[in-house]
């Protein structure tokens, strides 16, 4: 983190999927604080999931920088990668999947870990948390490709928490959860906010957001459509409208 509490900044990036001939996402420059809680928008396609695959390096910027938690993702992306937790769009676990709720919360330890050290007292209290905060306490011996859809969304949330990341990209993390759960997930991310976790989370949910200011990023055809703050009732007309095409 920087002076004044910078944790990403995306400095003009292009970045474009190996061997394709043009950038998807292009001229993108923003700063997310810590504590902030963002909200990317934008129609599919526009180049949401690219974005937050930019900011933790798992895909290559052809052009511009990129500096999150203080390291260059460029050059840094492993280590960047340990301090940025990204719980995915897209995820299947086949029910024969040979891991306990537990152990795949454990593997957000497993970059902090190396592939030597076995996991220790810190490793097992971090799981616990991260399982007791999203309420996975009576699936923690299941095997994860039994549970439901949702029960293994907030396995992967879990995961991610149990990593003590700085900040915390979520890809479309309602999509999977009933209305019940994803009122109690919120709560959570709210609460992850507050304690100064940067949290940027692609999003088509505009209900159950914290009571503050609210940061919306909205992408438009691989470029930035709106970047401002606003009030929680005032996110869902501001996301539809930039949008849309004018
Ligand atoms: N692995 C990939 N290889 C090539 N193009 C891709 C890949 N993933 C996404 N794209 C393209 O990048 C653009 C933006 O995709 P994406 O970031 O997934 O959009 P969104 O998350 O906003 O729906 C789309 O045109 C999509 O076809
Ligand atoms: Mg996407």
């Amino acid at each position: 983190m920087n002076g004044n509490g910078t944790l990403i900044h995306l400095d003009n990036i292009y970045t474009a999927y190996e061997g394709a001939a043009f950038p998807v996402i292009r001229g993108i420059t923003l700063s997310i604080r810590a504590g902030e809680y963002a909200i990317v928008g934008g129609p599919n396609g526009a180049g949401k999931t690219t974005l937050l695959e930019s900011m933790n390096g798992m895909l290559r910027l052809t052009h511009g920088s990129a500096t999150v938690c203080g390291l260059d993702v460029r050059r840094q992306g492993c280590e960047v990668r340990k301090r940025v937790g990204y719980v995915v769009q897209s995820f299947f676990f086949d029910p024969l999947t040979p891991f306990t709720t537990e152990q795949v919360v454990m593997m957000g330890r497993y970059g902090l870990l190396g592939c030597l050290r076995r996991p220790g007292e810190a490793d097992y209290a971090a799981v616990d948390r991260a399982i007791r905060l999203l309420g996975l306490e009576d699936l923690r011996d299941r095997p994860i490709g039994t549970l439901s859809g949702g029960q293994q969304q907030k396995a992967l949330i879990a995961q991610n928490l149990a990593k003590e990341p700085e900040i915390l990209l979520l890809d479309e993390p309602f999509s999977n959860l009933d209305l019940c759960t994803r009122d109690f997930v919120s709560g959570v991310l709210k609460d992850l906010a507050k304690k100064g976790i940067a949290v940027v989370m692609v999003s088509h949910a505009f209900d159950g957001l914290p009571d503050g200011e609210i940061r919306i990023i909205v992408m438009r055809d691989g470029t930035l459509s709106l970047d401002e703050t606003c009030r929680p009732d005032e996110v869902e007309s501001r996301v539809r409208k930039a949008s849309t095409v004018q």
